[in-house]
């Protein structure tokens, strides 16, 4: 098998795969150097070296089986559009980069022309995962499974003695589940940093103290990777200042863009990921310093400090919230999967979803099993979060996510994840929403009708406004 597009990523997936028994790896880059490069640091990976796309194709046995791993975008058209003119009928081309999953539908359709199969992979777990085993989330047709399942599933992470790949679905469901995974990933990490901030200002602790709490937490219901590495985080100290890391990194979080996808997605699919949004604009308007430095003086409780009467109590509160908010998140993600899995027409199993992000992948975590549990119990749950034992949790975090969420609100310190969260909870219990409102207010502007709670049909009003 061969590797395309040897930068980080690519030189650790191809060095994974080299290491695994009788695996021959042949290497290409655009630029020579790198690859001469990585063939001479790594000599134990036996890579066999191919300074063009002709040699490449020479150098794989058929069926011809390539990874690429380039800069999601042109460069992953420009590589396609090299390997099928030295490609054969049955060959596979699998995309391993970070693509958007219509560009992945796009090239699946054109490749299949030639015979061909084209992949789009999901690769999670960042440069180590890819190294050391990521969790794989394949896309393309079932021929390519037959081949390239054994080979990606001796590379993946394992997580409880499986391998955290599965043929997730046809052309670009791979690159769809990527991206709400990422999407999800988004939500989690402001969720907990939303957890820090409350919990900093309402106890007064010091990042290294509110390090030992996450480290605590990380023993429970919310052991994850996410939470181990936030304690690792807040522990860290600034060797220049001495002063806690997280207090001297520039308050502007970065964003790569698959956020953004997986909320453009859900826009129109209609899908309210609610704490996947709040997580991307979060970030968005962290990243304004000319907006927040001239709202400084705006109105509002002044910042403040160690006003949790029992500290204890309140971290306990902010954690079941921080469990409740989380829940509904990887709820809205699964429902964004289900949609896009009805409109794309894809076969995706949910279960087999958080099975094989429970390894290798930045949002592992234990919790993922009982997603998988809620799934197998009933396949077509319709919303996630109304499994027996998501209620449970829920309903044990109602009082304290409800607290936590007012004392945000009167104290000032902004909790968008969690309070949407909230909110998208309490619009789906809702027996009756304002929504009715909004029908009668279309219907009068702009004729644009509604149905009625007690008899079929569509209806229009003459409001006394219409001429
Ligand atoms: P990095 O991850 O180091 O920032 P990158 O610009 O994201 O690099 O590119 C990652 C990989 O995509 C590299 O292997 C790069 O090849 P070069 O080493 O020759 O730059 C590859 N790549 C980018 N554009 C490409 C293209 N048009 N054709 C082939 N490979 C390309």
């Amino acid at each position: 098998m061969g590797v395309v597009g040897l930068a980080v990523m690519g030189s650790n997936l191809a060095r994974n795969l080299a290491s695994r028994e009788g695996n021959t790896v042949a290497v290409y880059n655009r630029t020579t150097a790198k690859t001469d490069e990585l063939v001479a640091e790594h000599p134990e990976a036996g890579f066999v070296a191919t300074d063009s796309y002709v040699t490449f194709a020479q150098a794989l046995t058929r069926p011809r089986t390539a990874i690429i791993m380039v800069k999601a975008g042109r460069a992953t058209d420009a590589v396609i559009d090299e390997l099928v003119h030295v490609f054969e009928p049955g060959d596979i081309i699998v995309d391993g980069g970070n693509s958007l999953f219509t560009d992945t539908i796009r090239r699946e359709k054109a490749v299949r022309e030639t015979g061909i199969n084209f992949v789009g992979m999901g690769v999670s777990g960042g440069e180590e995962g890819a190294l050391l085993g990521p969790s794989l989330m394949p896309g393309g047709s079932d021929e390519s499974w037959v081949t390239l399942g054994p080979i990606l599933r001796s590379i993946a992470a394992v997580a409880e003695g499986e391998p955290c790949v599965t043929h997730i679905g046809h052309d670009g469901a791979g690159h769809f589940v990527k991206m709400v995974h990422n999407g999800i990933e988004y939500a989690d990490m402001q969720l907990i940093a939303e957890a820090y901030d409350l919990i900093r200002r309402g106890t007064g602790k010091t990042p290294a103290e509110i390090a030992d709490v996450f480290a605590e937490w990380n023993r429970g219901e919310l052991e994850s990777y996410l939470i181990e590495i936030t304690a690792e985080v807040l522990r860290q100290v600034d060797a220049e200042t001495g002063r806690p890391l997280v207090d001297v990194i520039l308050d502007q979080a970065g964003a790569k863009g698959t956020g953004a996808w997986t909320v453009q997605t859900a826009l129109s699919l209609g899908v309210p990921v609610s704490g996947i949004a709040e997580a991307t604009f979060a970030r968005s308007l962290s990243s304004h310093p000319e907006q927040r430095s001239v709202s400084r003086e705006l109105p509002g409780p002044d910042a403040a400090t160690a006003f949790a009467d029992d500290p204890d109590a309140f971290i306990e509160e902010v954690r079941l919230a921080l469990y409740a908010s989380k829940i509904v998140a990887y709820s809205q993600g699964f429902d964004e999967i289900r949609a896009g899995a009805a409109e794309y027409d894809w076969s995706i199993d949910l279960g087999e979803v958080a099975k094989i992000w429970r390894g290798g992948c930045i949002i592992r975590a234990q919790f993922l099993n009982r997603i998988t549990d809620a799934y197998r119990a009933e396949p077509d749950l319709p919303v996630l979060l109304t499994a027996p034992y998501f209620v449970d949790a829920l309903t044990r975090a109602q009082e304290a996510w409800r607290r936590v969420v007012t004392i945000s609100a009167q104290t000032g310190i902004p909790a968008p994840a969690f309070s949407s969260s909230l909110a998208y909870y309490d619009g789906l219990r809702a027996e009756r929403l304002p929504a009715a409102l909004i029908q009668g207010q279309r219907d009068f502007f702009g004729a644009h009708t509604y149905k009625r709670i007690d008899k079929d049909g569509t209806f229009h009003t003459l409001w006394s406004g219409d001429r």
